[in-house]
């Protein structure tokens, strides 16, 4: 087993990963709940299947009593709809203060029964067990939690940090190979903005067998950047934001998409591809990044070039909003494994974006 822990004042936990964990989820959750009686476990109607009957036994073994709700799988289930639902479900189970709720799933699940935990009875504990790549590197770590509104994405949230993140890289094995590849965007983001040595490593292994090879390794890699950047600054007013790269030009291609066309992998590829080519044409970035990038997220099958109106751009850096400001900080890199914020007027921004 691998373990790193999030340093948080009063708030710290453990990130567990370790191949055939679900079969222990319920010992390892009982050493970090030991008051709970009840668990209310969140997942979807893809995971459900494949890896409840597990997790449940498990717990059940522990001396929890499990209630489970098996929300649509998808981003749709992020909604202000099921988080009532999960509320009056959670009231029904006769949830108490020193009781928990469990995610097993991806970031949907993850974020949408994470912020339920943050908010019923004003705060219960919570435990993250993420199935997808996505939730393993990113999602479950940090405390972010949200649904969408009909405004936007991610809306209305809360920063709620877990009390334990179990992760089982064999949970991999299971997912389509889009969405695996979509994980791996977040992978290679990592060696981009923090760790030179890692984005190496990753461009040696450019197919599914071989990173599933090293899949510790590299959830490991990725948790321990997460981690370090989520201690320095938890709510994301500085050095969290570094995160972001690749994104909000990634949110312009969602846009131009329709949310339909590109998934959210396919438009941080392609988002980073083009922050890479601004920090070069600005002189930030070394000569040569983008070429490299795009090299080794073309080997992933991950697209680098998304065309996009500069509507889609001026919504996307918030252009379109009035209030909302004129100035934007721009996630750069300054090389491989070194990123920056760099604030830049929008019209300019947009400017060079055409
Ligand atoms: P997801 O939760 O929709 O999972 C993707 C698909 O994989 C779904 O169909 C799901 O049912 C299926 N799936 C999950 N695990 C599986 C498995 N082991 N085998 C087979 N199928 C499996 O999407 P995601 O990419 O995991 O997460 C995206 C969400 O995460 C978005 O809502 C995004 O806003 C959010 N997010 C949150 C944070 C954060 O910090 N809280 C960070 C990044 C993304
Ligand atoms: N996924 C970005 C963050 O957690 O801040």
């Amino acid at each position: 087993m691998k373990t790193l822990t999030v340093d948080l004042p009063g708030r710290s936990y453990e990130i567990q990963m370790e191949r055939g964990v679900l079969a222990h989820a319920g010992e390892r959750c009982r050493s970090v709940l030991p008051r709970a009686e009840k668990l209310f476990v969140v997942t979807d109607t893809h995971v459900a299947p494949l890896y409840l009957e597990r997790v449940r036994g498990s717990l059940e073994r522990a001396g929890f009593t499990v209630a489970v709700r098996t929300v649509p799988a998808g981003e749709s289930a992020k909604c202000v709809e099921e988080l009532s639902a999960l509320w009056e479900e959670m009231m029904a189970f006769g949830l108490t203060r020193t009781d928990a709720v469990a995610a097993l799933g991806g970031g949907v699940v993850g974020d949408l029964a994470g912020f339920a935990a943050a908010t019923v009875l004003r705060g219960v504990d919570f435990v993250q067990i993420p199935t997808t790549l996505l939730a393993q590197v990113d999602s479950s770590v940090g405390g972010k939690v949200a649904v969408d509104l009909k405004a936007g994405k991610n809306l209305a949230g809360a920063f709620w940090q877990p009390k334990l993140v179990l992760m089982d890289p064999e949970t991999l094995d299971t997912l389509p190979q889009s969405t695996f590849m979509e994980g791996m965007a977040e992978v290679v983001k990592y060696g981009c903005i923090k760790d030179a040595a890692f984005f190496d490593f990753l461009e040696e292994r450019p197919g599914r067998a071989a990173l599933m090879a090293d899949m510790e390794h590299i959830l490991y890699t990725c948790c321990d950047i997460k981690r370090n950047v989520v201690e320095q600054d938890e709510r994301d007013t500085g050095e969290r934001m570094l995160l972001n790269f690749g994104h909000t030009l990634g949110h312009a291609y969602e846009l131009a998409g329709n949310y339909a066309r590109w998934s959210h992998g396919d438009a941080v590829s392609a988002g980073m591809c083009a922050a890479a080519r601004l920090g070069e044409r600005l002189g930030i970035t070394s000569a040569g990044t983008a070429d490299r990038l795009e090299r080794v997220l073309a080997a992933l099958g991950l697209p680098t070039r998304i065309v996009c109106a500069p509507e889609q751009y001026a919504a996307a850096i918030g252009l379109d909003k009035k209030g909302s400001g004129h100035a934007i900080s721009v996630i750069l890199l300054e090389e491989i494994g070194r990123a920056v914020r760099h604030p830049m007027e929008k019209d300019a921004l947009l400017e060079e974006l055409r």
